[in-house]
């Protein structure tokens, strides 16, 4: 069984007395001890924020660098963010895909960097409106996932957690309709059973991303291959964000 989860995507939000805020706020709400919460809040926060939880949710980087030490002025590597107390990261993030030109081949040396240091990470994946509206999203993301993650052998894999975010559905507030979310899920679970058989397969979380909020979330969760939620803009709000770890 694949574990829920419900992430947090505070994206370039909030200063830190804003982010003790909410971390504060969180601290009050009851969730279940079943379903895993991680924050990403910006990376310089984090040993700050980390003393001020009082409850399991965990603590991720946003971005980290595909070096792991050296003279890479303005880079942050797995190391450094480990020590600080992250335990996760993200990798291919549609923003840092178009915003920093990460491509492909810098999407596999992070992959490799986070295998090879045991560092676990959320893949994103997720097709653009174009590419949607022409019927092709199931061969993109696909492609994306063969770029950047399937090299990865039955071993490897099994640290990762894929999130699939169609572009068209982030921060548009246009959410994926529950069918629309399960079937490239359903997809997604099918190609990695292909690669590594049922048990790992079923074993891998694939979150939803895109959009997702307290009003939506129920609809989305209840499908049977999403597996959790990365949220952007509703994780800035306690009460949304709870409401969300909530209906799951
Ligand atoms: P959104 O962002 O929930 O604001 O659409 C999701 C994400 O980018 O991870």
């Amino acid at each position: 069984m694949a574990q829920k989860i419900i992430a947090g995507n505070w994206k370039m939000n909030l200063d830190i007395d804003q982010s003790v805020k909410l971390i504060r706020e969180l601290n009050t709400e009851k969730f279940d001890s079943d379903v895993r919460i991680i924050l990403f809040p910006p990376s310089l926060f984090i040993d700050r924020i980390s003393k001020v939880i009082e409850s399991s949710i965990q603590l991720g980087v946003q971005n980290f660098s595909n070096n792991y030490n050296g003279a890479y002025t303005g880079e942050i590597s797995i190391n450094q963010v480990k020590s600080v107390g992250a335990k996760i990261g993200l990798i291919g993030h549609s923003e840092r895909r178009s915003y920093y030109n990460e491509g492909d081949d810098i999407l596999r040396y992070k992959v490799n960097q986070a295998v090879k240091h045991n560092f676990e990470f959320i893949f994103c994946c997720g097709e653009p409106l174009s590419v949607r509206e022409s019927g092709d999203e199931f061969v993109f993301v696909k492609n994306q996932l063969q770029d950047s993650l399937f090299h990865l052998n039955v071993e490897q894999i099994q640290n990762s957690i894929i999130a699939y975010e169609p572009i068209w559905a982030i921060g548009t507030g246009k959410t994926a309709s529950s069918s629309q979310a399960e079937e490239m899920h359903k997809n997604i679970r099918l190609w990695l059973k292909e690669l590594y058989g049922p048990k790992v397969a079923n074993s891998i979380s694939i979150l939803y991303g895109g959009s997702c909020n307290a009003s939506n979330s129920k609809e989305l969760l209840a499908c049977p291959n999403v597996d959790g939620a990365l949220v952007g803009g509703a994780s800035l709000n306690a009460d949304d964000f709870s409401k969300i770890v909530q209906s799951y």
